[in-house]
């Protein structure tokens, strides 16, 4: 069996840990899309790994890391990332870049910081180079040789650049367990997200085959989501909070940006945005990440509707300024305050916990595989 992981909030859910726990049981793993917007963290006794272009689980030495063309990599991040990576580490995954990738430039990226202010972008240049790809003005990897202003980086890259599609279908004939990495979210995918609040690539189910070429129906869809919610940028987010607790949870749960350092928008978790999330992306499971931020609350919010215009709906919108104007209907349940970072079975969590992770199962129809208790590696929970 495969296995994709995607976010299905606003981004910034712990993919990278899930990624970095999953490497274990596949061989390959491959970034489809996106590219340094995306700061995934993998924490290994208590040393910090954010990963930016290459995939959470290139420290595993014994993996293959690829990076898919579906992405836009811009060669001296790249760069940089690998001798920082070198630097901490020197065995790592192999890793390879798509022929068919495109490129970020300088041109990209100050064009993003004019005009990606509205949408609070990263500043990346991603949405830029992705308009010149689908302008066809865009520049693969193929002709890294030939372009000069790269010079300095042919070297260190260009032995990378292969024909990943039919490296990974070769795999794939062989046998080999290949792992998706999504980057971004459901809710900011270009199509399918708050448009025009969103990303500029498929970040849902979709981008993950034209992303790398290939085509598997043996696979398992996990989608990661915090026990409540986030948000950097700009945009509608019907349960953002204004209050202390959204304070506490920035605070406690260290929401700021892994790739920007802007501070988090929180709020409480939206089963809206999660359902809507497993009939796009065709979840077959949910890892609820950040469950131990929500200890010490003495009441916990589901959101289980909107209400938009007087009327009830359980869809999101295609307007935003209809989700703008959407008012959250809320369940309550009550906390814990039990420190839950050193349980590992669900049946140690407290049963309030417990019982929070059941409703939001109840609420999604999706079941929990994967629970996160703590930022480390070894944080984390398998439910049966
Ligand atoms: P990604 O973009 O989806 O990979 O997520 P980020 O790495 O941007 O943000 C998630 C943050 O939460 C990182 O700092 C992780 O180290 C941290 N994290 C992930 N899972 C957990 C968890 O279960 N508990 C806590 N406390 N932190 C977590
Ligand atoms: P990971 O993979 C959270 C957001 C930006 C902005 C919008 C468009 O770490 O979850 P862009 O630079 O992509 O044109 O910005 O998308 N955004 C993210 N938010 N996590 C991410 O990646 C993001 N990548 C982009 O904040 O609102
Ligand atoms: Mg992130």
């Amino acid at each position: 069996m495969h296995t994709a992981v995607l976010g299905v909030q606003w981004g910034d859910e712990g993919k990278g840990k899930i990624i970095d726990f999953l490497a274990k049981e596949h061989d390959i793993i491959v970034r489809c899309q996106g590219g340094n917007n995306a700061g995934h963290t993998v924490v290994v006794g208590g040393q910090k790994y954010p990963f930016h272009l290459l995939p959470s689980a290139v420290l595993h030495a014994d993996k293959i890391c690829v990076l898919g063309n579906g992405m836009v990599i811009n060669p001296e991040v790249l760069c940089k990332e690998l001798e920082n990576l070198k630097s901490k580490q020197s065995e790592h995954a192999k890793i390879f870049v798509s022929n068919r990738a495109h490129l970020i430039t300088s041109e990209h990226i100050q064009t993003d910081a004019e005009e990606g202010k509205n949408i609070g972008t990263t500043g990346r240049g991603i949405g830029p180079a992705y308009t010149n790809k689908i302008s066809r003005k865009g520049m693969r990897y193929h002709n890294f040789k030939e372009a000069h202003q790269y010079e300095q980086f042919i070297e260190k890259l260009q032995p990378m650049i292969v024909d990943t599609g039919f490296l990974l279908n070769q795999a794939i004939k062989e046998g080999k367990k290949l792992l998706f990495e999504g980057a971004q979210a459901t809710m900011l995918d270009i199509d399918h997200g708050t448009y025009p609040y969103v990303t500029s690539s498929n970040c849902s189910v979709g981008g993950l085959f034209t992303g790398t070429g290939i085509f598997v129906k043996n696979i398992e869809i996990v989608g990661v989501s915090k026990a409540y919610t986030t948000r950097v940028g700009a945009g509608p987010f019907v349960t953002e909070l204004f209050d202390n607790i959204g304070q506490q949870i920035r605070d406690v749960g260290h929401e700021f940006g892994t790739t920007t350092g802007r501070p988090r928008r929180c709020g409480w978790l939206d089963t809206v945005v999660l359902r809507y999330a497993k009939r796009i992306n065709g979840l077959d499971y949910l890892a609820v990440t950040k469950l131990d931020i929500l200890s010490g609350l003495p009441k916990i919010k589901i959101c289980d509707d909107y209400f938009i215009e007087g009327n009830a709906c359980k869809e999101i919108p295609a307007d935003i300024r209809k989700l703008e104007s959407a008012q959250p209907l809320y369940l309550e349940l009550p906390g814990w305050n039990e420190d839950i970072s050193k349980c590992r079975s669900f049946e140690e969590l407290p049963v309030n916990a417990q019982k929070y992770l059941q409703k939001i199962e109840e609420l999604v129809g999706v079941k929990i595989k994967y629970i996160g208790v703590g930022a480390d590696r070894d944080d984390l929970i398998i439910k049966n």
